[in-house]
Formats: structure tokens, C-alpha cells, sequence
């Protein structure tokens, strides 16, 4: 059993006690009060998570009716597009600078809503609705502090969490983590997926390829799942990012950024930079493929 911090054991305390219903507002406060540093969070650091987890994940204290959980992001580290199941309320408070990406669903179509580069120690709140995703673009490791409640009692807190899986046209849901790549045994169902705009599509298909290139890089990838990740990363490079339609693609983006008003421009230069390199890459592979 680990100890746990002091300004951990009061916020936790805070939250068992609180005389009213709890809601991400006062949630935040009591964050707030509990003056958390990210050196509160190292027994729970997990940078040497598998590769085949998206990020670290552990768990600092189940209760009955929430849960507090320490997430630990590898430069390259991403969640896919997720909710938080069943859980009620919720905060996220930040240890360095992630990119945080939220979405929205209207007439059945998923898009961006915000983007941001959150600050260190900045705090989100979480509510029933909120789909988004999260990772780190920088070069340096660091940590987030998660809480997630429910109204009763619940267990686990995010049970049935929904991935939004768009390269199967699926929605999976999981208790466990929001992960790329989510093998069968994490999966306890599937639905039919919803559609999403280009912007969406390609900001899901950008995260899906690193995370497939990253674990084909790895020694912990089988021979088996070598072969499932390179032709996942052939599909996407030749469906979504082929050179054949690169240039249609630059414009389409530059459209729909425009058209929707939102601001994509660091995700586009990035995706653009490493978008290329992958097509270098992978010249042989498209030749073979087209
Ligand atoms: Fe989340």
C-alpha cells in the first residue's frame, strides 16, 4: 500500500466529506484547495507503461462513489477519442503541456469544439457529456491527476467508456483505459460508430498511425500484431495521407478549418511535418499498395 500524500489524503478527504452533492464546480475548488504538486503524484508515475497502453494509468484511491487516478504521458503519448462512461462529474488537473482536443456530436456527425495547450496546473472540469482527447506533444514526460465520480455507487467509475474507433466504424466500450489499438479482451462490446468530419477523421487518423508506428518500433510487438499494425498504417497512409491526394488534402483542411472557425493551425503544421516524413517512409510500401 502505498502513502499517500498529505495534500492528496485532504483532497480525498475533502471529497468523502463534503456535505452536498458534489458537482466539477465544487470539485475544482476542492482541487484547488488541496494545493497538489505534480512530486505528490511520483509513486504513482508509470512512464515505462507497455507499449501497448497508450499512456500510464494508476489507480490512487477507489471509493465508493469516485475514483482518483494519476495518468502518466511518454513524449507521444494520446488517448484516443473518448468519454468517461458512466461517470457523473469530474476534474483533470494538468502537470504539463498537453494538447487537449474536445468534440462534439450534432446530426449524428462528431467535431472539434476547442483546442488548447493546457498550462501547468491547470484544471478541467469533466461532465457525462464531454468527449475529447489528450497527449503529449512536447519532448518532455509528465504527469495528470484524474478524478472521476459518480451520484451512488459504481464500480469501476468509468465503466462502458465509449471509444469513438473510427478506422473500424465502431464505438468500443471498455473499463479500463481509452486506448489505441484496444485489444479484444479490453473490449466488452461494440456498436455501430458515428460519422465525423474530415477534420475529426484526420486528427483520429494521425494519433492512430504514431501510436501503430510506435508499436511497430517496439521489441514487445509480436509478429502477429507487426503485421496487423503495418497494414493498418498502409490502410491509413494510402486512404487518408496518400502523396495522390495530398494536395486535395492541404486544401480540404484549409476549407474546413475556415468553414468550422476553428483553430488547427499547430495541429495542421505538426501533422504536416510528420505526415510527410511518414509518406517517405513509407514510399515503397504505397507503391506496392496503389
Ligand atoms: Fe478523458
Amino acid at each position: 500500500m502505498k502513502q499517500i500524500p498529505q495534500s492528496l489524503q485532504r483532497y480525498i478527504q475533502s471529497i468523502e466529506s463534503h456535505p452536498e452533492k458534489i458537482t466539477p464546480q465544487i470539485l475544482e475548488e476542492l482541487l484547488q484547495q488541496s494545493q497538489i504538486d505534480a512530486s505528490d503524484l511520483i509513486p504513482w508515475i508509470d512512464l515505462d507503461h507497455p507499449i501497448a497502453d497508450s499512456y500510464g494509468r494508476k489507480m490512487v484511491y477507489e471509493g465508493e462513489h469516485f475514483e482518483v487516478m494519476v495518468m502518466s504521458w511518454r513524449s507521444g503519448d494520446f488517448s484516443a477519442i473518448h468519454d468517461h462512461g458512466s461517470a457523473q462529474w469530474g476534474v483533470v488537473q494538468y502537470f504539463g503541456e498537453l494538447e487537449h482536443r474536445c468534440f462534439y456530436i450534432k446530426d449524428g456527425i462528431m467535431k472539434v469544439s476547442k483546442e488548447e495547450i493546457t498550462v501547468k496546473g491547470q484544471i478541467n472540469r469533466v461532465s457525462n457529456s464531454l468527449i475529447h482527447h489528450m497527449g503529449n506533444t512536447t519532448d518532455q514526460p509528465f504527469l495528470s491527476l484524474h478524478t472521476y465520480g459518480t451520484y451512488g455507487e459504481k464500480r469501476p467509475i468509468t465503466q462502458n467508456a465509449r471509444i469513438f474507433e473510427f478506422y473500424n466504424d465502431e464505438i468500443q466500450l471498455t473499463n479500463g483505459g481509452v486506448f489505441f489499438l484496444l485489444p479484444d479482451h479490453l473490449i466488452h462490446k461494440r456498436i455501430a460508430g458515428i460519422k465525423a468530419d474530415k477534420i475529426t477523421l484526420q486528427k483520429h487518423y494521425y494519433h492512430l498511425l504514431m501510436r501503430a508506428q510506435c508499436n511497430l518500433q517496439s521489441d514487445e510487438t509480436s509478429n502477429d500484431e507487426r503485421d496487423g499494425l503495418k497494414h493498418i498504417s498502409n490502410n491509413i497512409l494510402k486512404q487518408i495521407f496518400s502523396p495522390r491526394d495530398h494536395k486535395l488534402f492541404q486544401q480540404d483542411v484549409i476549407k474546413v478549418n475556415l468553414a468550422d472557425g476553428a483553430s488547427c493551425s499547430n495541429f495542421w503544421c505538426r501533422m504536416e511535418k510528420k505526415v510527410n516524413w511518414q509518406l517517405l517512409e513509407h514510399t515503397d510500401a504505397l507503391d506496392a499498395l496503389i
